[in-house]
């Protein structure tokens, strides 16, 4: 959590007001369509910091409170989704295994496993976001979005005779996040996607937005690793809170999604040639407002 910073990105490119602020980007930001009201200035060094001691935050007093909010609440579902992806990358092996049958991942056991993750990685105990909260209902759905997709999926995964069986993260994930939509599509969205050339599931593409983010900032070299890039903008005709969250391969991604490029993988996929640490994926959150 510590290693996540934010870069808000200001309406029309106007620079933030207050003498100390970090925030260098002065270019117009895709599809922000806030402005900065007459005689509001950037709120710099006030409670906002509290959240994340690296956070930087450049906007109206009156929406200081609630962009702080939306930033917890996307890091919450983030970090929540990553926990669940964990336990299914640490549990592949088995997964895969053509002997065992009943392999014991239910959605019960999978959603004790991801909180305990979550906890681990977050130091935040998600029993204790307030379920009134809209990150409380948030992450309930987020939480039966899980239970549902591995109970769905026992077939699949306790089948006996067959390895590969292509219940991979990145399927369980988007299950998982085409299951939340359905569920709380009104309130916000969750997806993974990734640059244009790196998709492999076209429901995976970036929209205009995340690709514009993906291309002009989080690929460049000089992106900060792991900073995330939010902004206000318009989505499907409503304002939203959106939030990027990069991700880069590691040496276990890199099996499929690594070199030769174009050979294929155990999924089936040609393997996109990409390198370690290279940018692999995005999270990309959006909390209608
Ligand atoms: C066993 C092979 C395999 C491994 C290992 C793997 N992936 Fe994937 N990845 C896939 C498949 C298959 C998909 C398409 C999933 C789908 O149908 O939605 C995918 C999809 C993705 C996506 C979503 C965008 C898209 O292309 O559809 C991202 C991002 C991604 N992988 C990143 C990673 C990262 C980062 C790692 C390592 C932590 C990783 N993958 C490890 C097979 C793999």
């Amino acid at each position: 959590m510590a290693k996540w910073t934010v870069r808000l990105a200001r309406a029309g490119g106007k620079a933030c007001a207050h003498s100390a602020c970090a925030c260098s980007d002065r270019r117009p930001a895709y599809g922000v369509r806030r402005r900065w009201p007459p005689g509001r200035r950037c709120l710099h060094g006030a409670a906002a910091f509290a959240l994340i001691s690296s956070l930087i935050f450049c906007n109206a007093p009156s929406s200081a409170a609630s962009e702080s909010e939306d930033v917890t609440t996307a890091l919450t579902l983030a970090g929540f989704l990553r926990a669940a992806r964990t336990v299914i990358s640490e549990n592949q092996s088995l997964i895969n295994d053509p002997e065992a049958g009943d392999k014991g991942l239910t959605g019960a056991v999978v959603l004790e496993k991801a909180k305990a993750k979550f906890r681990e990685a977050s130091g935040k105990d998600p029993q204790s976001v307030d379920s009134n909260s809209r990150e409380g209902r948030l992450l309930s759905s987020q939480m039966a979005a899980v239970v549902e997709v591995m109970d769905e999926n026992q077939t699949t995964i306790n089948r006996k005779g067959l390895g590969f069986k292509g219940f991979v993260p990145a399927v369980f994930a988007r299950l998982v996040n085409e299951r939340f939509r359905a569920k709380a599509g009104q309130e916000a969205d969750i997806k993974v996607t990734a640059p244009r050339r790196l998709i492999r599931n076209r429901k995976a593409l970036p929209d205009s937005w995340e690709n514009g983010i993906i291309e002009e900032k989080l690929v460049l070299p000089d992106w900060p690793k792991n900073q995330m890039y939010t902004a206000e903008t318009e989505k499907k005709g409503r304002t939203a809170f959106r939030v990027l969250l990069p991700e880069y391969y590691g040496q276990g991604c890199l099996k499929c999604h690594g070199g030769p490029k174009g050979d294929i993988d155990v999924t089936g996929y040609p393997k996109e040639g990409g390198q370690l640490g290279e940018l692999g994926g995005v999270i990309s959150i959006s909390l209608f407002r």
